[in-house]
C-alpha cells in the first residue's frame, strides 16, 4: 500500500488533479465513490475539469433513511459533486435501500459490478475502521448487503443531519472493494489520526476493515497532514 500525505491546505487539489488525470486516461472506466465530509472538498475542486461523460459511476453505499434525507448518500452526491459537475457520468448505480426485498437489491447491483469490475474505488475511513459500511467485525469476503449499523457509526451520521437515525444501511461488499483494480483512501484531519495509525501499523483483521487494503497491490491512502502528523 502507499501513503501519500499532503499539506492540508494542497490536499484537495493535489487529489484532484490525479483523480482528473486518472479519468483523462480512463474515460471508460468503472468508477465507485463515497460520500460524507472527506470527499467534498475534493469533489468541489475537481468538478469544474471533471469530465464523466464515458464514465460508469457507483455509489459505494447508501443509509436507510427517508429518501430526501440529507444524511442519505444519494443526497450528498448530487449536493457535493452531481450538481456541479459540466460533464456528468454517463451511467450511475446506487443501492436502492428502499427496496422491499433488500437481498434482491443487493445482488441486482453487485451484479452489474460483476459484470465488468471497478477500474478505481475512492473510500473514505470511518472512526471505528470502517469503509463503506463494512463495520468493524467484517470479513474480508463480505458481500454486498444490508447491515446493521454500529452506534459510533449513528453518531457519525447526525454529522450530515442531526435529525438522521441511521440504524442500518446497504453497502458495497468488501470482497467487491477488494477486487477493484486501484483503491484511494481518503482520510483527513486530526480526529481520524488514531484510526489511520491503527490501520497503518495495527493487525489486519475485522477489527479494523480499513486494514485489509494494506494486502491490496494497489491502494494508496492521500491523507492530510493533520491526519498524518507523524508520517
Ligand atoms: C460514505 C462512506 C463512509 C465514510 C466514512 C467517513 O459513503 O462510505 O465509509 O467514508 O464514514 O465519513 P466522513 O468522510 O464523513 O468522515
Amino acid at each position: 500500500m502507499y501513503l501519500e500525505v499532503y499539506e492540508d491546505h494542497e490536499w484537495a487539489d493535489l487529489v484532484a488533479e490525479m483523480w482528473t488525470s486518472f479519468m483523462q486516461r480512463r474515460p471508460d472506466a468503472r468508477i465507485c465513490l463515497p460520500t460524507g465530509e472527506t470527499p467534498r472538498p475534493l469533489y468541489a475542486s475537481s468538478a469544474p475539469n471533471l469530465d464523466l461523460s464515458s464514465t460508469t459511476v457507483f455509489l459505494l453505499d447508501e443509509f436507510d433513511l427517508p429518501r430526501g434525507s440529507a444524511a442519505r448518500c444519494d443526497s450528498m452526491f448530487e449536493q457535493d459533486l452531481l450538481r456541479l459537475l459540466v460533464r456528468p457520468p454517463k451511467a450511475q448505480h446506487r443501492l436502492r435501500v428502499e427496496a422491499s426485498d433488500a437481498d434482491a437489491e443487493c445482488s441486482r447491483f453487485d451484479a452489474i459490478i460483476g459484470k465488468g469490475g471497478l477500474d478505481l474505488t475512492i473510500l473514505g475511513l470511518g472512526g471505528n475502521g470502517h469503509i463503506g459500511l463494512n463495520e468493524p467485525g467484517t470479513s474480508m469476503d463480505s458481500p454486498t448487503r444490508m447491515v446493521d449499523l454500529s452506534p459510533a457509526t449513528t453518531r457519525a451520521a447526525k454529522r450530515y443531519d442531526a435529525d438522521a437515525n441511521a440504524l442500518r444501511g446497504m453497502t458495497l461488499g468488501m470482497h467487491r472493494i477488494i477486487e477493484s483494480d486501484e483503491v484511494w483512501l481518503l482520510v483527513t484531519g486530526s480526529h481520524k489520526t488514531a484510526v489511520l495509525e491503527r490501520m497503518l501499523s495495527g493487525p489486519i483483521g475485522p477489527e479494523l476493515p480499513a486494514s485489509y487494503l494494506r494486502d491490496h497491490p494497489n491502494a494508496t491512502v492521500f491523507a492530510d497532514r493533520s491526519a498524518a502528523p507523524n508520517l
